[in-house]
């Protein structure tokens, strides 16, 4: 079984303190750093661009985990790449050409990431898996954080699990919405191995993020 990787969603971060706040992170035990980029029309939020991952980029040497609700996506990608991103994660409703995209991403030396919403079915990946290092599996509806985790997509990590084993793929399976003490187990049960957190890493325990890593981490 792969290691449990937690990956904080800055989103709940104090964006006035960035730097110090990815520092608070690495100290406290996270192994990336998720960044939510939203664009107010592929879902519903604005957040941040390049200029800030780029900003933020000498404050850590944790991997960035980008994960990009924009659309049209494609034609951002590179500057994502050069901001600094080592994992790049797209929408597929969000490009003409998921292949493409795909191939994009890996083209400019970065992991290639390839989020689900909760009513985006596995089929539309089926056959690319082997071409993806990491399913973001969306445990909420993308666009905002704080909102509330959806059971139902468990079936879909376990499905995804499933083909996993299966077909011997070695992709990692990313659960991201709504993640906190209780459903953290559930998640790591049915096959994620690496949970987004914001809300619930900085906002438990006073704010204490190490021993909220630690907690997300068990199961
Ligand atoms: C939602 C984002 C998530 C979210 C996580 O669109 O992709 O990363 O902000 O935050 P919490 O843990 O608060 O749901
Ligand atoms: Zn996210």
């Amino acid at each position: 079984m792969k290691k449990i990787q937690i990956s904080p969603s800055i989103l709940s971060a104090d964006f006035s303190q960035l730097g110090n706040e990815i520092k608070k992170l690495e100290e406290g035990g996270a192994d990336m750093i998720h960044v939510d980029v939203m664009d107010g029309h592929f879902v519903p939020n604005l957040t941040m661009g390049p200029p800030i991952i780029r900003a933020l980029r000498q404050h850590t040497k944790l991997p960035f985990d980008v994960h990009l609700m924009i659309s049209p996506v494609h034609k951002y990608i590179q500057d994502y790449a050069d901001a600094g991103a080592n994992i790049i994660t797209i929408h597929p409703e969000a490009t003409e050409n998921l292949k493409n995209s795909i191939q994009h991403i890996k083209s400019l030396n970065k992991k290639v990431g390839v989020s689900l919403n909760p009513e985006t079915k596995i089929d539309l990946i089926i056959e690319l898996l082997d071409e993806i290092d990491l399913v973001l599996i969306m445990s909420v509806n993308p666009g905002f954080g704080g909102q509330k985790f959806m059971p139902k997509v468990l079936e879909k990590i376990k499905e995804l699990k499933k083909i996993k084993d299966e077909k011997n793929l070695e992709f990692d399976i990313e659960i991201d919405g709504g993640i906190n003490f209780d459903n953290n187990k559930l998640a790591i049960a049915a096959g994620a191995n690496i949970l987004v957190s914001g809300t619930t890493i900085f906002k438990n325990n006073n704010g204490n993020i190490k021993k909220n890593i630690e907690l997300l981490k068990s199961s």
